[in-house]
């Protein structure tokens, strides 16, 4: 396919990132940002900042930094704002999820100590087991839009920001089926004014950043804006938004073992993942309501990619359990264990035993910073709507009605590196190969 590029305005300025939520995943980001910036740290796990992207044929030997050949904001450009019902200010929170170690946050106090969260539109219907006291009061949820719309404004205004991102970094929802008011713009805002009780505040969120004409993101499993009413709305104020639920530990190893075992026609009989996690998000989760979203959102990816209506022999007879115990002794130390019975030639039984201990803020800051960067990008270039190029970081990818979501990792690797050259008018990459021999299977000379 000839290719011309899309014009990308220039990341000039500053960019300002708004978290809802200042736990784990916010200041490990943040703390993190400036430690590679004033510290020299290395931003470890982010593609923005350390991974290559191969132009051209193979013979060709171009591989520029990602960061080199898209204009992406730089780390020194960024600015950061958050909203959470505790008052700690990122220093005091980050001390408190205990992921970074007193040694590191201390280089970068001064930094965290001047973010201090705003007050959240919270809603304990909607997340049980915390509250606290920072919390906005209003008669409606419009005016709770409202007043999160003056605080996107006024962080603009006193940062003299030239664009912002917003990254959904709160707690988990309870798990929440679609309704009427989620429908249509009217509906849903209809709703906002007669506080409709299935619009959470994830959605207030989101409608106050897409009205503001800032990207979306929703790093959690909960609905937010992947409801008809704010995709469409995305799509007319030309915002891009994207979600669902980082994809950091076990799910990054399933989408990647599944296509695996499916590539070589091998059978799988049952899939069984367990989780033990003690920080707050695992609080939020031991309730039932918000485990509900979790479950959902971890539970699609393997359907989708073992499609079992397609290998019913290999695949029909699935068990699939996913389970997320509380367990506070394990901070942010995740151990996620997973028992894969597989089946292969003629039926004979194996096992796989997987036992990832991960640290859960540790792999999904790299994912607030690509994000929020890829969105600015993708803003910048026109694109609007669900950008379901940004798949790879999500368990649940947002996409369109008329087609499934894309969970194999490498497909979605490769989709989003061909969306990046697709934008800078390079050639896609199908791995094809046979151009580089002749009739008779001979290398053929490079370039
Ligand atoms: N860490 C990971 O690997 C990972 C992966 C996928 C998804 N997530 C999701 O990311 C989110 C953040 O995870 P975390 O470990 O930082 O959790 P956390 O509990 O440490 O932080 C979440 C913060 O959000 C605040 N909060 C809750 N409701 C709010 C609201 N309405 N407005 C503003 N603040 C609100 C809480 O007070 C808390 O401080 C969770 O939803 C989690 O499920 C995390």
């Amino acid at each position: 396919m000839p290719q011309k590029g899309v014009k990308i305005a220039k990341p000039e300025g500053k960019l300002g990132i708004l978290l809802p939520g200042l736990g784990a995943v916010s200041t490990t980001f943040i703390a993190g940002v400036f430690l590679v910036l004033k510290h020299g740290f290395a931003p470890v796990g982010s593609l923005t900042q350390m991974q290559t992207i191969r132009l051209g044929r193979r013979d060709e030997h171009r591989a520029p930094l990602i960061k080199d050949f898209v204009p992406l904001a730089s780390l020194s450009d960024l600015e950061f704002a958050a909203w959470d019902i505790f008052p700690d200010n990122a220093y005091e929170s980050a001390l408190k999820a205990g992921v970074l170690g007193k040694e590191h946050l201390l280089l970068v106090k001064g930094e965290l100590e001047k973010i201090k969260p705003m007050s959240a539109v919270f809603d304990p219907s909607f997340v049980k087991n915390i509250d606290g006291p920072n919390k906005k009061e209003f008669k409606s949820k419009l005016e709770a839009a409202n007043l999160l719309r003056e605080d996107i404004r006024s962080f603009k205004k006193s940062r003299k920001l030239s664009r912002m991102v917003m990254v959904w970094c709160a707690s988990t929802e309870r798990y929440v089926e679609l309704t009427a008011a989620h429908q249509s713009i009217e509906a849903f805002e209809s709703g906002l004014a007669n506080n409709d009780a299935s619009i959470s505040p994830s959605m207030i969120y989101a409608y106050a950043s897409i009205m503001e004409g800032v990207p979306f993101v929703n790093g959690a499993p909960h609905l937010a804006a992947d409801i008809p009413a704010l995709t469409e709305l995305a799509r007319q104020k030309g915002v891009p938004i994207a979600g669902k639920d980082f994809k950091t530990g076990q799910t990054l190893v399933k989408t990647a073992v599944a296509p695996m075992l499916k590539s070589r026609m091998l059978g799988v009989r049952g899939w069984f993942s367990t989780n033990i996690l003690g920080n707050r998000d695992g609080l939020v989760l031991s309730d039932a309501g918000s485990f509900k979203s979790k479950e959902v959102s971890k539970k699609g990816v393997l359907d989708y990619i073992l499609q079992p209506e397609a290998y019913p022999q290999l695949y029909g007879s699935l068990y699939h359990k996913v389970r997320i115990e509380y367990y506070p002794p394990k901070g942010d130390d995740k151990e996620g264990w997973d028992n894969i019975d597989i089946f292969g030639w003629l039926g004979y039984p194996m096992q796989i035993k997987i036992n990832f201990l991960c640290k859960d803020s540790i792999l999904a800051a790299p994912i607030v910073l690509d994000l929020a960067l890829f969105m600015d990008l993708a803003q910048r270039a026109g694109m609007r709507g669900i950008q379901e190029w940004l798949s790879f970081y999500f368990k649940a990818p947002m996409h369109a009605p008329s087609v499934y979501p894309e969970h194999d990792l490498s497909i979605q690797h490769m989709k989003l590196k061909n969306t990046l050259r697709y934008l800078m008018g390079e050639g896609l990459i199908t791995h094809l190969g046979i151009e580089y021999y002749d009739y008779w299977g001979r290398a053929k000379k490079g370039k």
